[in-house]
């Protein structure tokens, strides 16, 4: 165990060495891996939430939210919380926050920005995407299974990153019922004009968006 958590701290130091982190970027503090509620009751009560307020999630929600949803929970072989087809790992989880685009880096458990731009309202097509203060863009990056940019892209092809994102989100959905905060998976993505917003290269995809939030009580 201790071996573990010295290995686990390396890594995380090294990572922090090698990674370029500016000031723009957001380092999240620990997950709490501890607590929550227990399993069964987070599956009674998952469920998708279309309200939100408009208080922003804190830093220690959105560590535990993207650990939970595509962290890395075997520091020794890089595995996640989430399973992916022979273990490609090609799923890339984007936060569109009031602040900006970031990329969650799971390695170092950073957000790296990708830009200062709030394009929340680009991210889905329904009224409550634009107030609520997170959407999270799944995108698969084809680069990681042999597409170049240019490659022509079949549906076909698309098949495991939507299962795959279908496991993160199922996570996500988890860890909100656990967390008393709301959130509902969307594929009614407006892709074409979101892409050129995120700065998407060809041979990366989007495959859905989940917008998370603390749920308006009616
Ligand atoms: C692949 C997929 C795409 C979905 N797309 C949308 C969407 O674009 N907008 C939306 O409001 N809900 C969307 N949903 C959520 C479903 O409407 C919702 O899961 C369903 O009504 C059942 O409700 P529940 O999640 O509360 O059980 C989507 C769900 C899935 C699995």
């Amino acid at each position: 165990m201790k071996k573990k958590i010295l290995y686990g701290l390396f890594t995380i130091s090294l990572n922090f060495l090698f990674i370029n982190v500016t000031s723009q970027d957001i380092a999240l503090p620990a997950p709490d891996k501890t607590g929550g509620k227990p399993l069964m009751q987070a599956l009674s009560e998952r469920q998708s939430v279309r309200a939100f307020t408009k208080e922003n999630l804190s830093q220690q929600q959105l560590s535990d939210l993207l650990w939970a949803g595509w962290g890395i929970n075997r520091l020794e072989d890089k595995k996640r919380t989430a399973p992916s087809a022979r273990n490609v790992q090609e799923i890339d989880v984007y936060v569109a926050l009031p602040s900006g685009l970031y990329l969650y880096m799971a390695e170092s458990h950073i957000l790296k920005q990708i830009h200062n731009r709030d394009i929340r309202a680009v991210t889905g097509t329904q009224d409550f995407v634009a107030g609520a203060p997170l959407n999270i863009i799944y995108v698969a990056d084809l680069g990681k299974m042999g597409k170049k940019e240019g490659d022509v892209i079949k549906e076909s092809d698309l098949l495991s990153s939507y299962a795959n994102t279908g496991f993160i989100a199922q996570n996500v959905y988890l860890y909100c019922a656990s967390a008393n905060l709301g959130c509902v998976i969307r594929g009614m993505v407006p892709k074409d004009k979101l892409a050129p917003e995120m700065g998407l290269r060809s041979n990366q995809v989007i495959i859905l968006s989940q917008t998370v939030g603390v749920p308006l009580k009616n």
